[in-house]
């Protein structure tokens, strides 16, 4: 595996890897890269010949008031990890080089920005869309992996390869859990002891849901109120957001489940801020779903 630092360095090998026609996927991440990260990888040495991964941890995407500062990084760790995986390149490029002095162009997908995670953590997605506008450009991959565990995350990369007639091509994985449900994620490590088994909820919530559409339940409303009550079970744990919303539109579904959608859930565990999904996928009378 070759560590690559700057972006110089990372198009020669793009233009080497392009005249030899082989295909390139991205995995993009800011590290502390868990099996949730492993899985896109996976997926992206199946899918693709060479496998590119970046970690960058994007300033432009965090709060003045969100963990920029203490988000964990273990480049070594990662680095290893990435090796034995047998991903290719590593592109760990520097924020100065991306965001030089004067840096004054962002990327705004209007609309499905701006609802649930995007009201919460204003400019987020902005951010999002711009380091990832750019680490498109740098890399040049035919295939992008992303997880859905970030599911609107996911939405608002594909509206604006469409918007912007990238050629990137987006595929979304799976969400990767621990044996007991909570899913992966890099802020996992901010909980303590007690915070880890009351994180337990969000998936317990998002399981009840499912198990009352299994039943027949195809109500919203309905739906959301056993979320809510496995949520207020666990008094560590407070709701910011449940939705039942349209997988494309990000719209709350508000008569009946219909098409493909999904349950939304972001939940405050002491300072930690997590968020979960279940998809949901309508197959004439039948409703396939995923957790
Ligand atoms: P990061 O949080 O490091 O996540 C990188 C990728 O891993 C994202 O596509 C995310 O959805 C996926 N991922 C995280 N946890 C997962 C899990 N439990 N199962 C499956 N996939 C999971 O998301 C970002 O970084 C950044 O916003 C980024 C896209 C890199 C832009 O800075």
């Amino acid at each position: 595996m070759e560590t690559i630092h700057t972006i110089e360095w990372m198009k020669q090998i793009v233009h080497a890897a392009r005249a030899s026609d082989r295909i390139l996927g991205l995995v993009p991440t800011m590290g502390a890269l868990h099996e949730g990260h492993f899985s896109l990888i996976r997926a992206a040495k199946q899918q693709c010949t060479q496998v590119a991964v970046s970690i960058f941890v994007n300033p432009t995407q965090f709060g003045p008031s969100e963990d920029f500062s203490k988000y964990p990084r273990h480049l070594d760790v990662d680095r290893a990890a990435l090796h034995n995986l047998g991903v290719d390149y590593l592109f760990v490029p520097s924020a100065q080089e991306m965001y030089p002095t004067g840096f004054s162009t962002f990327v705004e997908v209007q609309g499905i920005s701006d609802r649930l995670e995007g009201c919460l953590r204003p400019g987020h997605f902005r951010g999002v869309a711009t380091i990832v506008l750019k680490l498109f450009e740098i890399v040049q991959p035919r295939f992008a992996f992303f997880g859905r565990k970030d599911a609107q995350q996911a939405r608002i990369i594909r509206q604006m390869c469409a918007d912007l007639n990238l050629d990137t091509q987006i595929l979304v994985c799976p969400i990767t859990r621990e044996a007991d449900g909570l899913a992966l994620s890099s802020r996992n490590v901010y909980l303590q002891p007690d915070d880890r088994q009351a994180a337990t909820a969000l998936s317990r919530a998002l399981a009840a849901a499912a198990d009352e559409i299994k039943k027949g339940e195809r109500d919203p409303a309905r739906l959301l109120a056993s979320v809510r009550r496995v949520i207020d079970g666990e008094p560590r744990v407070t709701l910011d957001y449940a939705e039942i919303v349209n997988a494309e539109t990000l719209q709350p579904v508000t008569s009946t489940l219909h098409g493909t959608n999904y349950i939304l859930i972001a939940a405050k565990i002491g300072n930690t801020r997590l968020i979960d999904n279940a998809l949901i996928e309508q197959d004439g009378e039948l409703f396939k779903l995923s957790v």
